[in-house]
């Protein structure tokens, strides 16, 4: 099977609707909590992909049982001292910085040593960033140089800590969350704004928890050591899988498109704020409340006014996982776009900064870049006429998305590599372009 998809024109325009899958960030969620609810749980439309699959395959290491029925996993858990850890375990997280990140902070009460080993991509990401913050808790913990492989050996003896997450980080947030869980009395935690599905799933599930939202930080509080029962959820559609089909409408010429029912927490939307102060007019339609998250499906069409943007840093948690294809936007609007401090973007699957800078350039897009932040200068009739080859070399499931948008809006002869990264966040992805009449072979 070859490892690149062809692209030699771009998509005729399309008028329809679509679902994308269930969201990734939710779904790793639920699989871990579920692992450590007592009795059964029932999770639908949750993501099929390899990051959730190898969720899935470790708890099972683990211990807790699961099954697949028609349209939904069934999980078994035994609450929160559920997992068999009497014996040296090797968890395998493949390309997940949020499996890996977060069960390590369910891993705090661990009877024997567990180590956390992941891909390549994954083993060249910095652990130290929840290592440091979980060690407070009174865990053995270690790493190699920062890098995985993390060996951590839990405690009878945990003690609750006062943790100011600093980066907006949601997954250093969460396994300091998931350890207070773990852990009797009260947690602190002051965390600069970034997602916050943990929180509402704990909500959701009667745990102590508080949060007092300011602007910039907000303050949770985690009483720990109390078990909850097995839960059903269905988990919305993924904005960040979504954000791959708002730009390729938006950059094809008279088409629309109906996303529907994709979760709009406030902490994900920075793509559609930012896309709508550049003239974008995507619209939520049929806004419902979901066990404390919001659902809605998204309208969006084509744009022939798109504009640049002064992107605050404000948005950057909120569009963190969007900014390869919101470049591209920007590439065809008209002005000049700018985005700041986004060196977090190189701390991702691969330097996606670095990644996206050298894309643009090799597109024939004019960008001016100074350490982490970067100016460009939109053309809106920007079009490429030549060949294309993406490496991809990092395998970014990402990048070989974004990559795909811009070979069906702006033209030219692409080979697009590689095709399996898809795999760990949105397997139907080319089969759903398809669907919207892409060539893609
Ligand atoms: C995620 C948090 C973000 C995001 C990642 C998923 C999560 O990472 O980029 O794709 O599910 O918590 P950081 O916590 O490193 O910002």
């Amino acid at each position: 099977m070859k490892k690149y998809v062809e692209i030699n024109e771009k998509i005729k325009r399309f008028n329809n609707s679509i679902f994308v899958s269930g969201d990734k960030s939710i779904s790793i969620r639920c699989v871990l909590l579920a692992s450590q609810g007592i009795g059964t749980s029932k999770i639908y439309n949750l993501l099929e992909s390899e990051d959730v699959i190898n969720s899935l395959k470790s708890i099972k290491k683990l211990g807790i049982d699961y099954v697949k029925l028609k349209n939904c996993y069934i999980i078994k858990g035994f609450g929160f001292d559920g997992y068999k850890t009497d014996r040296k375990l090797n968890i395998y997280s493949g390309n997940s910085g949020t499996f890996a990140r977060l069960v390590l902070g369910l891993l705090v009460n661990s009877k024997n040593q567990i180590t956390i080993k992941g891909d390549k991509s994954l083993s060249k990401r910095d652990f130290s960033r929840v290592t440091d913050p979980l060690k407070q808790f009174g865990v053995n913990i270690s790493s190699n140089r920062n890098y995985l492989p993390v060996k951590i050996s839990g405690t009878d003896f945990l003690r609750p800590i006062k943790y100011f997450e600093k980066i907006g980080s949601a997954q250093c947030k969460s396994a300091v969350i998931f350890a207070a869980l773990k852990t009797p009395g009260l947690t602190k935690i002051k965390a600069k704004k970034s997602r916050n599905h943990t929180e509402l799933l704990l909500k959701e599930l009667g745990l102590p928890i508080k949060i007092l939202r300011k602007k910039v930080y907000d303050y949770i509080e985690v009483n720990g050591q109390y078990n909850f029962k097995g839960f059903n959820y269905i988990v919305p559609g993924d904005i960040s899988s979504s954000s791959f089909f708002i730009v390729l409408t938006l950059l094809s010429l008279n088409s629309r498109l109906i996303i529907k029912n994709v979760n709009i927490n406030e902490s994900r939307i920075g793509i559609i704020t930012i896309l709508n102060r550049m003239n974008a007019n995507i619209l939520l339609k049929n806004k419902k409340n979901y066990k404390g998250e919001i659902t809605s499906d998204i309208y969006v069409k084509s744009a022939n006014n798109l504009k640049g943007i002064k992107c605050p840093k404000s948005l950057n948690s909120s569009a963190i996982d969007e900014f390869l294809v919101i470049f591209l936007v920007a590439a065809k609007a008209k002005g000049i776009s700018t985005f700041k401090d986004l060196g977090e973007l190189n701390k991702k699957e691969s330097p996606r900064l670095d990644i996206a800078v050298n894309f643009l350039k090799r597109i024939g897009v004019k960008i001016i870049r100074s350490k982490n932040d970067i100016k460009i200068i939109g053309n809106p009739k920007l079009e490429i006429n030549n060949n294309m080859i993406m490496k991809n070399f990092k395998k970014d499931h990402r990048v070989f998305m974004m990559s795909c948008v811009a070979a069906l809006t702006l033209g030219g002869k692409w080979k697009i590599f590689d095709k399996n990264s898809i795999n760990s966040s949105f397997p139907e992805f080319l089969t759903i372009i398809k669907k919207l009449g892409a060539k893609i072979n």
